[in-house]
């Protein structure tokens, strides 16, 4: 059989396969439960638009209305029910599926990789357990994903004349904080831009050659200075060439391709900018309970979840972190202090994370951190572990072009909450996952069933443990 053809059917399989369950699962929630914790406000906006009100607004949502507006869209064919606008996001994860086979295929490369590899490990990214609750229920996390895939997909392949400019747009108006990964995506490709134009001969930083800059030969790359991965000497060699020449080498190398995913990639960066300049803050809506604050210890929680759904990557080097470690002694102390530091001062408490007992966030809190006087500090060498298997797990196929926007953006997307929300991670997480060495076949099957088996305890948690509250008639149930 043709390579191509077999890989169709693979993927129509899995699809199929993944619908089949799933649908089963959708049912069995909405037989459930009609009104999950956000749904609250999210259902009767979708409703609203879906019937053609558009007048209508609830205050309480705080993202920006894509996917209420796709209920509008719902509402040409079908009936305006709770089922129909959940639905929306069961298929937005079918597709999620198929983009997920598309971008590892294309990381992976077609050839060097069995496509049976590829495609179980994108079942494992859509089945990626707070993920794929979300899939079930009418919340923007699924939909806004699979907007953020295909203009990632799109980036990467150059492809689509006008389409990344309106892709973009679309994923900002599912999610507002997507603007963040798109400004990621951009800054990937300007400093490896940047740092590639500064690969050519004469440039005294580099070498010892010293040339006029108005040589020709100054403009040539020096292929032996080109590398696969770079540090960030190199992006410090860049900077130093690139304003002694004041920025006009990489004028020169930019090909029209890459000027044409700019300039789209920059068009989204302009249009949310007038929107923040009229709306005169990110969040729309419930302004009081999303304010700003500064939370560094997100990013240590970020690592747990790293720690827990990237449990297979954390096991399968667990020897060459813990080498790593011991080789790195003082760095683990120094990190130690700077952890400590963070934790002591800046851990902050809201209270929604106190006082709603629907989501694991709270049983966390209660049992551990909240509990002990210590808990907070005897976390640390935990994160200062994962820390390192993260880094054992990245460091020998990253180049800093992506690490250094990808940190920043990080702390933008999750250091700036108050509240801790599973759900914020997601994102961060995947763009990770999609990073990290090339797994082999015992870690994929690892990681799917891994995430079948939380999958199967949290949806038995839904489906079974019951909490009332005074002032909801209907039933409340634990959700991530
Ligand atoms: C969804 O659940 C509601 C309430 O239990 C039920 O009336 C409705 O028929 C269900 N919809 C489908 C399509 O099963």
């Amino acid at each position: 059989m043709k390579s191509s053809t077999r890989y169709y059917i693979l993927l129509i399989t899995a699809v199929t396969l993944y619908f089949a369950v799933s649908k089963v699962i959708f049912d069995r929630v909405n037989e459930t439960s009609q009104i999950i914790v956000d749904e609250l406000f999210h259902i009767p906006q979708g409703i609203s638009f879906c019937e053609g009100n558009f007048s209508y607004w609830d205050p309480k949502i705080t993202t920006l209305p894509g996917l209420h507006l796709t209920s509008a869209i719902v509402g040409y064919y079908f009936p305006c029910n709770t089922y129909n606008l959940r639905f929306v996001n069961l298929v937005a994860s079918c597709f999620n599926l198929m983009l997920f086979v598309s971008i590892l295929t294309f990381i992976y490369g077609s050839y060097n990789e069995r496509q049976i590899k590829i495609v179980l490990q994108a079942l494992s990214l859509t089945i990626l357990p707070p993920l794929y609750f979300f899939s079930h229920v009418y919340y923007t996390d699924t939909l806004s994903l699979l907007f953020l895939l295909a203009f990632s997909r799109l980036c990467f392949g150059h492809k689509g004349k006008w389409l990344i400019l309106l892709i973009g747009n679309l994923s900002v108006l599912m999610r507002q904080t997507n603007i963040v990964w798109i400004a990621m995506v951009l800054g990937h490709k300007l400093l490896d831009i940047l740092i590639r134009s500064s690969r050519v001969y004469g440039n005294r930083y580099l070498s010892k050659t010293v040339m006029s800059q108005r040589s020709i030969i100054a403009n040539d790359v020096d292929s032996s200075k080109l590398k696969r991965y770079y540090t960030i000497s190199d992006v410090i060699v860049a900077l130093k060439f690139h304003l002694s020449t004041c920025f006009k080498v990489p004028f020169k190398f930019i090909s029209l391709s890459d000027l044409y995913v700019i300039i789209q990639q920059l068009s989204v960066l302009v249009s949310f900018s007038i929107f923040l300049y009229v709306n005169g803050s990110i969040v729309i809506g419930d302004k009081k309970a999303h304010e700003a604050t500064i939370h560094i210890p997100q990013l240590l929680y970020f690592l747990l979840f790293y720690g827990v759904f990237g449990l297979p990557y954390v096991l399968a080097k667990f020897i060459s972190t813990t080498k790593l470690i011991f080789k790195n002694k003082f760095n683990v102390l120094l990190l130690s202090i700077i952890i400590g530091i963070v934790v002591h001062y800046n851990t902050i408490v809201h209270p929604y994370l106190l006082a709603d007992n629907r989501h694991y966030t709270f049983y966390i809190w209660n049992r551990w951190f909240g509990k002990y006087d210590y808990a907070i500090y005897a976390t640390i060498p935990v994160y200062v572990f994962l820390l390192f298997s993260l880094y054992d797990n990245l460091k020998d196929q990253n180049c800093i072009s992506f690490l250094l926007p990808y940190c920043i953006c990080l702390f933008f997307a999750l250091a700036l909450q108050k509240l801790v929300e599973i759900r914020y991670f997601l994102v961060p997480y995947i763009i990770l996952r999609l990073r990290f060495v090339r797994p082999s076949f015992k870690v994929v099957w690892f990681e799917l069933l891994w995430y079948i088996a939380i999958n199967l305890v949290t949806f038995y948690i839904f489906f079974t443990k019951e909490i009332r509250w005074d002032d909801f008639e209907e039933v409340q149930r634990i959700i991530w």
